[in-house]
């Protein structure tokens, strides 16, 4: 296992270190005494501290060291203006970023590409610059998706990836456990601080039987959401086993693990076997698969490995399924799907089918797909619904270019789209229906909420494998069954279509297409990262001023919320992404949608200092303006739904010291505390009713210690000054993140040393 192989054929001096890997799963295995899972394995063996580590699964956090990190252009621009914060010279943790989600798909893949690089230049050009910088691949706009690329090129098994993006889990069909995160996380690797992690719970899934005809790898998927819903695989790694996973192909696998972010799952993962050894192969990768062969035994669940949860699916009986509209866990199996149409009034005609995006758009995606589009012009006819592919990579792109499927598509009326997410993130300037009129479209993706492909809430969404979507696309109608019905070809006889066929692998090899990647120069030092202080897009963040050490006397309440105070309502989405590299900006929606105690009002409160009731973000800026800190009353669980770092950086920014609440969500919490605010809680919860929006706090900040409470002293407006107790869960080092400001402010402190 002491060989020296690299990880990818892209970056020199980054080998895999199976040995060390070996060496703690040995550490843990003696401390456990008992069988591991597949996942448990890979996450022991990227322990920080193999020994100290207390693990329990349900209940510990993992301080673990991922292999690399991997960011996509909407997210890493933050992530990288953090990192920059810190002024470290380049990346601690292998890093790439990926271009795929600014590209709006309007008329086809060439004059869609342009215009986004025209659109986005200047974020181009900041991640390119940085990129090059900090020791970062940059894979340009047209290389393709963040996880295809994340397949094709740097997947290997045993690995452990973070990647700022909810599909990361793709490359869980190279056996890797991949996991999506949040920026601060990737920033946090990025600076080579350990990654935390609560041990995920284990779900297995055992496969046996043999898929055939029009059932594909999706349909495994399909039906796990179903049976666990978008809920189920919360807080947990779904494990695929048995003697099934041998007959899938590796990408088949990666749909599996890409479309498990649906049911909530930390990620989910496939033993390595010989189809990922002929991956590997056919992506150049062959001195990779051979490793990977001498440290087999740990790249599978040990023999009476215990499961929190086991499902069992036969593909020999396996259908193919249907899920949505708008929810991705409403299972129908085909067989079904037509009474479902008729009792649920979805609208019958389909208007669209859209394949491809990160979870369908492998080489044996295209070949299926084209195989039917072949089967349906040799009866003379074409897709009736409105059609468009995109491939997952430039290098599907120009592989499918040179063997023909490509050519099919256009043939049976599909446009093909940039190799990017489009229409699968919204990014779909669609133009055959209005906002608000009632229409289905079929896809092949993985997430179908409302208004998220085209922004219109009326269209009903489902997803399925390419096969179906196009077979659909033929027919015209969701009430259409390729297993038993039949269509009319040209000369006027019915036929029936035959059974999808298709190449796993390209039998004359991967075309790669036009050069999409930009190595970091050997030295970084001297690039000048591209930022135009006119920008409204990105803004270079400054440090955060360190704590000034004394206690805060006489500061307002900016507000006090009540109810359900989400990182939604904290930093909200939509429209304000555009803003996501310039933090004063994007600043501007800093709790607008928190509801004030004081009027039940989103965006309204008291300035106490002139006595006008304003909006919070202006508020908040008013008091910075003056010196005036100020805290946050929050109610339950305060920050749950996402893990945007914008929610903590925002009121960092805008002057905040603390945010009080009766519960966070823990992500949240930590977000905050890494942006050197304080997130402090209520020893009794009720004391949250004894304050008013308009009292005035005394924080004593001095207090801060480990495992001790601090005093909120509260003077009322017309009333006795009374105090409360409050708990903070700090460590040693994250007070020194307190003290200096910032996590990334004590990285830059600790490194300067
Ligand atoms: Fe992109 Fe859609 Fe995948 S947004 S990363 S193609 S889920």
């Amino acid at each position: 296992l002491s060989k020296k192989v690299e990880m990818n054929n892209w970056e020199k001096g980054n080998f895999i270190n199976y040995a060390k890997m070996n060496e703690n799963l040995n550490i843990v295995r003696q401390r456990l005494n008992r069988p591991l899972t597949h996942a448990e394995k890979i996450l022991y063996s990227h322990l920080d501290d193999p020994h100290g580590q207390e693990i329990e699964r349900g209940k510990s956090y993992l301080k673990l060291r991922p292999d690399r990190v991997a960011c996509q252009d909407a997210t890493a621009q933050m992530a990288i203006l953090q990192f920059m914060s810190a002024g470290l010279p380049s990346v601690a943790t292998p890093t790439t970023v990926h271009c795929d989600h600014l590209i709006e798909a309007q008329i086809g893949g060439e004059k869609d590409l342009a215009r986004a690089q025209d659109i986005n230049k200047e974020v181009y050009d900041f991640l390119s610059t940085s990129c090059a910088k900090y020791n970062i691949g940059f894979w340009k706009p047209g290389s393709g998706i963040i996880h295809q690329i994340i397949l094709e090129n740097y997947a290997f098994p045993g690995a452990l990836l973070i990647g700022t993006d909810s599909h990361t889990p793709n490359a869980g069909g190279l056996g890797m456990v991949a996991i999506g995160v949040g920026g601060a996380d990737a920033v946090d690797v990025m600076a080579n601080l350990p990654w935390e992690l609560k041990a995920p719970k284990m779900i297995g899934v055992r496969l046996t039987g043999k898929m055939s005809g029009w059932t594909a790898p999706k349909d495994i998927i399909l039906k796990v959401a179903g049976i666990l819903t978008v809920k189920g695989g919360t807080g947990a790694i779904i494990e695929y086993h048995g003697p099934g996973t041998e007959t899938l192909s590796c990408t088949g696998m990666g749909t599996i693990c890409n479309m498990g972010a649906e049911i909530g799952a930390t990620t989910s993962i496939f033993p390595f076997n010989d189809r990922m050894y002929d991956y590997l192969k056919a992506t150049k990768r062959q001195p990779i698969g051979d490793f990977a062969r001498e440290y087999a035994a740990e790249l599978k669940e040990d023999k009476g490995a215990e499961y929190d949860e086991l499902i069992e699916i036969n593909l020999s009986e396996l259908e193919p399924h249907i899920n949505g509209p708008f929810t991705p866990d409403l299972a129908t199996p085909i067989s079904k799907f037509k009474e479902a149409v008729d009792a649920n009034k979805w609208p019958e005609e389909l208007k669209v089918g859209l394949i491809g995006s990160c979870t369908n758009s492998s080489y044996e995606d295209m070949s299926r797909a084209a195989s039917i589009a072949v089967d349906a012009m040799s009866h003379g006819v074409k897709a009736k619904s409105m059609f468009t592919v995109t491939p997952g990579s430039e290098q599907i792109r120009a592989t499918i270019e040179r063997d023909g499927q490509l050519k099919t598509f256009e043939e049976f009326g599909g446009m093909v789209l940039a190799n990017a997410c489009g229409p699968c993130i919204g990014q779909w300037d669609r133009k055959d229906v209005k906002k608000g009129e009632a229409n289905s479209i079929i896809s092949s993706y993985n997430r179908n909420f409302t208004g998220r492909n085209d922004a219109n809430p009326a269209t009903h969404a489902f997803v399925t494998s390419p096969d179906l979507v196009v077979a659909m696309t033929i027919a015209g109608t969701l009430k259409f069954n390729p297993l038993t019905d039949t269509l009319k070809g040209k000369d006027g006889k019915e036929f029936k279509l035959k059974e999808p066929t298709g190449e796993g692998l390209p039998a004359n090899g991967f075309d790669p297409g036009m050069d999409t990647y930009q190595a970091p120069p050997e030295d970084g030092s001297t690039v000048q990262v591209a930022v135009s202080p006119t920008s409204d897009r990105l803004q270079i963040l400054e440090p955060f001023e360190p704590w000034d050490g004394k206690d805060a006397t006489d500061i307002p309440i900016l507000i006090k919320a009540q109810g359900k105070t989400t990182t939604d309502h904290i930093s909200m989405a939509g429209p304000w992404l555009k803003y996501r590299g310039h933090l004063d900006n994007i600043s501007n929606n800093m709790l607008i949608g928190a509801i004030n105690s004081a009027n039940g009002e989103a965006n309204k409160i008291l300035n106490v200092t002139t006595g006008e009731w304003d909006a919070v973000p202006a508020t908040a800026r008013d008091y910075k303006k003056k010196g005036i800190k100020w805290v946050v009353i929050g109610d339950w669980n305060y920050g749950e739904g996402s893990s945007r770092e914008h929610a903590a950086l925002e009121p960092r920014h805008l002057g905040g010291l603390a945010i009080i609440t009766r519960s966070f969500a823990r992500i949240h919490e930590t977000n905050l505390k890494k942006q050197g605010m304080l997130p402090l809680t209520f020893a009794n919860p009720e004391d949250y009713d004894k304050i008013q929006p308009d009292d005035k706090v005394d924080l004593l900040c001095t207090q801060l210690a480990v495992g001790k409470p601090m005093t909120l002293r509260v003077h009322p407006k017309n009333g006795e000054t009374f105090e409360v107790e409050l708990n903070q869960t700090f460590n040693e080092g994250q007070i020194e993140w307190f003290k200096n400001g910032s996590a990334l402010n004590t990285m830059a402190k600790a490194a300067k040393k």
